[in-house]
């Protein structure tokens, strides 16, 4: 039998955590040959509820799953880690400050850098969920200087899936028969969902589409403000689809994506397409063997350039506060 994979999720308690920790457990993350070992982190007093989840895994009887720690210390949770999942976050309350947020936050993910610089296995694969998720994976990739910059990733797979879903419904085209699609930047709502490279069945998107209006203001507002909208229906924020999603985003990553397609990812840029290097931002990637090349010499026309950048201004903006409160 095959070694089993370490995969550490933080924020274990809470709804993605419940919606996510059964699927791993499943098999859905690394795939079906691969046993996996659950590493929980939670805050002291959520341990108990993470605790009963743990009773609920071991009554799955899952196949796969050969066992689970659960901790309330970093340096333990993330001990011999070979996927973290950052899930765990500082919510914005009422009339909380952008600052306050940060710095929340910064409390929560540069312990949690360190512990993985630390702590975690060689081939460590971080994905950040918690938001704000781009900047929160910049704050824990600062503090963890021995790790390679690139393994600190953020996800805007569930933006990309609510791109793809919308786009299904507008052309009638099955998502499995769309490829191409791109979210540009931070996961907020400045996002930038892009068709004009993304294929609908075989055709170009935007021309298959061919309706600027129905773009501009429909689709990209509608992904864009979807958790909102989530939140507004439900009374509560998304967390099944947040957790398919980051399944989504690490089992592409493990395993590759399809000849003649790609993901969207927020990676540490390399000054690809004008994003100033360093800024965790969302690409189009290709990933094979385990690894992410962002999709060079794709043309943008003006339309995409101008939402991009007001985009990466923002997680500009956010550096530098995040750089003025010391967390970088
Ligand atoms: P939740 O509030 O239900 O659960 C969060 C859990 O994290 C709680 O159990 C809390 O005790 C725990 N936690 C807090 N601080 C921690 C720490 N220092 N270490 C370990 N655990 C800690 O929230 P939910 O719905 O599960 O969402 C989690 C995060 O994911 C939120 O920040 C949310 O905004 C974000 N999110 C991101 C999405 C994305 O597309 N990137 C989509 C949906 C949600």
């Amino acid at each position: 039998p095959r070694t089993p994979v370490n995969v550490t999720v933080t924020g274990a308690a809470g709804q993605i955590g419940y919606a996510l920790l059964f699927r791993i457990a499943s098999g859905h993350l690394l795939g079906p040959d691969t046993p996996v070992r659950l590493r929980l982190l939670e805050i002291t007093p959520a341990l108990s509820a993470a605790e009963g989840t743990a009773m609920e895994l071991d009554d799955c009887a899952f196949p796969l799953l050969s066992g689970i720690d659960i901790s309330d210390d970093p340096n333990v949770a993330f001990d011999g880690a070979n996927v973290a999942l950052l899930v765990g976050a500082r919510p914005r309350t009422k009339g909380m400050e952008r600052g306050d947020l940060l710095e929340a936050n910064g409390g929560i993910f540069k312990p949690q850098g360190k512990a993985i610089n630390d702590h975690a296995a060689d081939d460590v694969k971080v994905l950040v969920v918690g938001n704000p998720a781009n900047t929160n994976a910049l704050i824990a990739r600062a503090a963890a200087p021995d790790v390679p910059a690139e393994r600190f990733t953020a996800m805007t797979r569930l933006d990309h899936n609510r791109a793809l879903s919308q786009l299904s419904k507008k052309t009638g085209v099955p998502v499995s028969e769309i490829r191409r699609l791109t979210i540009w930047g931070n996961h907020s709502a400045t996002q930038y969902p892009d068709i004009f490279h993304a294929e609908v069945a075989g055709k170009n998107a935007a021309e298959a589409v061919a309706d600027e209006q129905w773009l501009a203001n429909e689709f990209i507002p509608t992904v864009a403000k979807r958790g909102a909208a989530i939140i507004e229906a439900r009374g509560a924020s998304s967390a099944a689809s947040a957790a398919n999603a980051a399944i989504d985003h690490v089992h592409t990553w493990v395993n590759g994506t399809p000849d003649g397609d790609w993901t969207s990812m927020a990676v540490p840029s390399d000054g690809s397409y004008g994003v100033p290097e360093g800024l965790i931002s969302s690409f189009p990637v290709t990933t094979a063997g385990g690894e992410y090349r962002i999709v060079q010499g794709l043309d943008v026309n003006e339309f995409s350039r101008t939402r991009i950048d007001a985009s990466v201004t923002e997680l500009t903006e956010e550096r530098e506060a995040v750089r003025a409160l010391g967390l970088i």
